[in-house]
């Protein structure tokens, strides 16, 4: 791919919260999630798994049990100081019901060899408990995981379809693994909710320079 088509892709995918009804064919996640899969992480491990999901049924159940817990929260008194914010963030919790496709995004533990060797000392130096506060504060197993499903965005609007992040529905995280059916040592991250896009928003971004330093 040329420089500009690539930055094409890039600039064109936005997050996509309503979806034709139309299926999307296996093939084509297939595809997708292969191409996820290229994505940098840590030492190799390639510990990521998705669960795509398209039986309706369980997608409902997925939102159902999202909703439920939302509600719960919303419901504690301390949510009455941002009663309009709390509100928003209730009703918006499961619009995902709505997506032809959702996928349950997993990562199992990554341990590198430092992780292995303040691990084994922590109990006994602080030295080794600070830096393996430092390790824990931006894991590589989390960091894996995203660069997997940005790569997995990229893929799916390359391909014709709109997605979006979920970072939100882990709120009911034990839910959604036990519905997902959660490989063996796998904790899930996000889902992806995706299709044919049914709306083409708009969003920008601000400019480089208010985001970017250098060191010269
Ligand atoms: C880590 C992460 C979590 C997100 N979680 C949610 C979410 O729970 N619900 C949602 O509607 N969008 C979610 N998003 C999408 C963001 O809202 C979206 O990327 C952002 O507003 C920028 O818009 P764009 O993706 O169209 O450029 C998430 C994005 C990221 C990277």
């Amino acid at each position: 791919m040329e420089g500009d088509a690539l930055a094409a892709v890039i600039k064109a995918r936005r997050s996509i919260r309503k979806w034709q009804d139309r299926p999307v064919p296996e093939e084509v996640l297939k595809q997708a999630v292969e191409l996820a899969t290229w994505a940098p992480n840590g030492g190799n491990y390639q510990g990521w798994r998705f669960v795509a999901v398209t039986n309706r049924t369980v997608i409902v159940r997925m939102a159902d049990a999202v909703q439920a817990v939302a509600d719960t929260i919303s419901a504690w008194p301390e949510g009455a100081s941002w009663p309009e914010e709390v509100e928003k963030a209730r009703k918006h919790s499961s619009y995902f019901r709505n997506a032809p496709v959702c996928i349950g995004v997993f990562v199992s533990r990554y341990l590198s060899a430092a992780d292995k060797l303040l691990l084994a000392r922590e109990q006994i130096d602080e030295e080794a408990r600070r830096i393996l506060s430092y390790r824990r504060s931006a894991p590589t197993a989390i960091q894996s995981a995203a660069a997997a499903v940005t790569t997995l965005l990229l893929a799916f609007q390359a391909a014709g379809l709109g997605a979006v992040w979920l970072g939100a529905p882990l709120i009911a995280k034990r839910e959604l693994e036990t519905l997902l059916n959660a490989p063996a040592e796998a904790s899930l991250v996000c889902l992806v909710a995706a299709g044919y896009p049914a709306e083409s928003p708009r969003r920008d971004r601000r400019p480089v320079e208010e985001v970017l330093e250098f060191i010269r």
